[in-house]
């Protein structure tokens, strides 16, 4: 049951062992065809060769289970290259029954931690334009936009700019 009670939610590291939830999790995502660019998720496998290889000074995923089940997920990645190391690319995505309970809020204030720690400065994302549930998100925890990338998505015979937006920490 989702609507009207309070929901328990854990957020934590996700582990190799977490790829075929985490798999799930972005089939749905990735089905409601508005929020990525692709089409389909990686496979499991590839997901948890993700999982495996880790760097924990430059890479992050959490997950945000409910009652155990993976509802939503944020990955954060550091540039390796030193003169970009401050900055880290983020990508967060919460279950369509579970969005608007706080989760994409927890998941960031949770990897701001994180990033913190790790001497990371700003946190730079993609977001379609027509994304205006995650702006809104973003919006009010403190990222601004900083480009537009015109028509930069094609879908069909419709086109969509791509908006960069970053925070500092
Ligand atoms: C964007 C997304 C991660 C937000 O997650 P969420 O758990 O629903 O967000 P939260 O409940 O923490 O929302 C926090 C605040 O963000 C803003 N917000 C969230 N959804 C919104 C919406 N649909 N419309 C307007 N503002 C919204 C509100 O200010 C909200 O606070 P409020 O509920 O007190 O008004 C979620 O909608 C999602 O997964 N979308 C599909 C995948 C996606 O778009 N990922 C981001 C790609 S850049």
């Amino acid at each position: 049951m989702v609507g009207g009670t309070a929901l328990r939610i854990l957020v934590r590291a996700l582990y190799p062992e977490d790829a075929a939830a985490w798999h799930h999790l972005q089939l749905g995502i990735y089905r409601e065809q508005q929020w990525f660019v692709g089409d389909t998720p990686p496979p499991v496998e590839a997901l948890s060769r993700k999982l495996l290889a880790v760097d924990a000074s430059h890479d992050l995923y959490l997950g945000a289970l409910a009652g155990g089940v993976l509802v939503g997920w944020l990955e954060l990645h550091r540039y390796t290259t030193p003169r970009l190391s401050h900055v880290a690319v983020l990508t967060l995505a919460v279950a369509l029954p579970y969005r608007r309970r706080g989760l994409g809020r927890r998941l960031l204030q949770e990897a701001y931690r994180w990033a913190r720690r790790a001497g990371v400065e700003k946190l730079q994302l993609n977001v379609r334009a027509a994304n205006l549930a995650a702006q809104g998100l973003y919006q009010t925890e403190g990222f601004v936009q900083e480009g537009c990338e015109a028509r930069q998505i094609r879908q069909g015979d419709r086109y969509e700019d791509n908006l960069l937006m970053a925070k500092f920490l």
